[in-house]
């Protein structure tokens, strides 16, 4: 357990490397059990959902071994179950139901509870699997799925969730013989490099990228060497901290072609942004305007960057108003950012952000993942000193924060907690 100790009021100068997309790195971990053979995934960041998805793989039998960014997994599977003390640690372990269901015609996997963002429902993924003639069974907490053959046909998505289409294509890509077509699917660039890694495997994806996916199954796959793409919602998170405190950043090893909305809605609020082959500039005029944001599935605003641009938009002059549309509830740091002297209401599903002139340092505690990344970019533009905790959320996501952050100029520590201490600390929920 442990916090980071901030001291604000300082504009970041200089540049940043992102590392490999955590969204699509997970995906790719779960993909490669489709294969006959081992896989090697660079560009992996060293983060803790990595570290648990690795538990999961190796508690169904495959052998991982994760150095210095890279992952080699040998998927020898022989067990099918993947138990609720690892789902409850990472919701994303259901990822591993359609590469088992696909592979082995069997999974039973712990249904994954909520968490802070929402209820994070699964009925699409099952609803979807048991089109193609997976059947499924609630056991005591479980989901059981079975499947003698993956059957062809469309499953049309009631929502593009990317999780669900992720679970579909994989249990698809080895049902031989048999089309599955996957209508309203997600497009998120973390499914586009699912698919390209699948179809180096030697899957048969086609449309990727796009809203229809046609996979037709083939009779089995191989380990590849891949690299992951780049973390887009750790590029926006920096280009924020560049953005609040008025500096000017340059985020390296991003891809601009990843975050068009985004960077678009950044220049809506006043900043100066340059597009490279492989970075982003951006830099602060010394103001930001109020703009208003939406969340929308890919291409639209990202929900993940949601929580980091508010705080950018608490500073702004005039009134902004930010709307989410994916998560019910992913506006609960907002009454942390009230500490830092910001003045947010949120109405249903909306933040009405009336800017501020200044926020004060102040402590505040992290709520969830992106939650946490915003609070962190409000105590650097706080005058003052701030404490962030509960930061075991933000170490699920972005890999030594605070030293990237310290390379740009901040002024961040991190200080370990001792269990008791950290116990006093927690929340009462
Ligand atoms: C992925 O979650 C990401 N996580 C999330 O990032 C991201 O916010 C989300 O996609 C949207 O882009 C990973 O990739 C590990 P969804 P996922 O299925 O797959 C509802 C972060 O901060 N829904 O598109 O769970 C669901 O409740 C995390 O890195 C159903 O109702 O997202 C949610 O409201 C947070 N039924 C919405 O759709 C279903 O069967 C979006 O969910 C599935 C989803």
């Amino acid at each position: 357990m442990g916090k980071f100790v901030i001291e604000g009021g300082k504009s970041l100068k200089g540049e940043v490397q992102v590392g490999g997309a955590k969204n699509s790195v997970l995906k790719l971990m779960a993909a490669s059990l489709l294969a006959e053979t081992p896989s090697v995934i660079r560009n992996v960041p060293k983060i803790r959902d990595v570290f648990i998805m690795k538990e999961v793989l190796e508690h169904l039998g495959a052998f991982v071994d994760f150095q210095d960014h890279e992952l080699f997994i040998k998927p020898s599977i022989n067990n099918f179950e993947t138990p609720y003390e690892l789902v409850s640690l990472m919701r994303a372990s259901i990822i591993v139901l359609g590469p088992l269901v696909g592979r082995f015609g069997k999974a039973r996997v712990a249904r994954p509870g909520g968490c802070n963002i929402g209820r994070r429902k699964i009925n699409l993924h099952l609803k979807g699997l048991s089109q193609l003639g997976v059947e499924i069974r609630l056991d005591r907490g479980y989901i059981e799925a079975t499947a003698k053959k993956i059957k062809g046909g469309r499953v049309f998505l009631e929502f593009p969730s990317v999780g669900a289409t992720e679970n579909l294509i994989m249990a698809a890509v080895l049902a031989k013989g048999e089309t599955v077509v996957i209508d309203n699917a997600a497009r998120e660039p973390e499914i586009v490099d699912l698919c390209n890694f699948l179809q180096s495997m030697g899957a048969d994806i086609e449309g990727v990228g796009e809203s229809i996916l046609v996979i037709r199954g083939v009779d089995c796959l191989s380990g590849v060497e891949y690299s992951a793409i780049p973390d887009r919602i750790e590029a926006g998170t920096f280009l924020l901290a560049g953005a609040i405190t008025g500096g000017e950043v340059y985020v390296s090893n991003a891809n601009p072609g990843h975050l068009e909305l985004f960077l678009m809605k950044l220049e809506e609020a006043g900043l100066e942004i340059e597009k490279k082959e492989k970075g982003i500039l951006v830099r602060s005029k010394g103001y930001t305007n109020s703009i208003d944001v939406a969340t929308f599935p890919y291409p639209g605003f990202p929900t993940d960057l949601q929580p980091q641009i508010v705080a950018l938009l608490s500073l702004a002059e005039g009134i902004s108003v930010v709307t989410e549309n994916i998560f019910e509830n992913r506006f609960l740091y907002v009454d942390e950012l009230n500490r830092l002297g910001a003045n947010i209401e949120v109405k249903s599903n909306r933040a009405i952000i009336n800017g501020v002139k200044e926020l004060y340092g102040a402590p505040t505690m992290a709520p969830d993942l992106r939650g946490g990344a915003a609070l962190i970019l409000a105590s650097l533009a706080a005058r003052g000193s701030s404490e962030v905790l509960n930061v075991t959320h933000i170490d699920r996501g972005y890999e030594s924060i605070e030293e990237k952050l310290r390379r740009l100029g901040a002024q961040i520590e991190r200080v370990e907690f001792k269990e008791e201490e950290a116990w006093a600390n927690e929340t009462t929920t």
